[in-house]
């Protein structure tokens, strides 16, 4: 496995949409196994491939609370797809690692229901409330170039995109 480098927005190759994977093979596998070593590097749940520069529709999350002694539960999904959502919605705190320290927080429905196709190429779904149904949510937007500022009022955004831009100026090498 290897670890990418995750793309500090504002970037515009995080505002573009993914494309649909083929097939999920060897190359797809691997690229599961590396996103998920890259999330965990960074102490992240979740990850999208825009975030490390690959236009694919690949998603790796896992919410398990491993400093807390929990096992790890990674889901790896290519090609997600929402095919039943609640009425309701719910209020949670979301950050990014593409935004490093912003935090936000940001409504969406309180479940979903997902069809995907996993890392052995066979097709799932999967039912996801709680912190799993955010974070799913999450990193399938960034598959459509959606990132959780642009659910943010203008000020709100224009303010986290300040504090990016003079992140990026103090750390060139990000
Ligand atoms: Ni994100």
């Amino acid at each position: 496995m290897s670890q990418l480098k995750i793309i500090v927005a504002p970037d515009p190759r995080l505002k573009r949409n993914a494309n649909p994977v083929v097939n999920v093979d060897s190359v797809v596998q691997k690229l599961m196994d590396d996103m998920l070593e890259t999330m965990y590097m960074a102490n992240g749940i979740g990850l999208a491939a825009p975030q490390v520069g690959i236009l694919d529709r690949v998603i790796v999350i896992d919410i398990a609370n491993k400093k807390g002694g929990e096992k790890p539960c990674p889901i790896l999904m290519a090609n997600p797809e929402i095919i039943g959502i609640a009425d309701e919605d719910d209020t949670h705190e979301e950050g990014c690692l593409s935004f490093p320290s912003y935090f936000a927080n940001v409504s969406r429905p309180k479940w979903i229901h997902v069809r995907y196709v996993d890392q052995k190429n066979r097709r799932q779904e999967l039912r996801a409330e709680g912190l799993t149904a955010v974070c799913l949510q999450h990193e399938m937007d960034h598959l459509d170039g959606i990132l959780f500022i642009d659910y943010l009022s203008s000020l709100k955004r224009n303010m986290s995109i300040r504090k990016l831009v003079k992140f990026k100026r103090k750390n060139v090498h990000a």
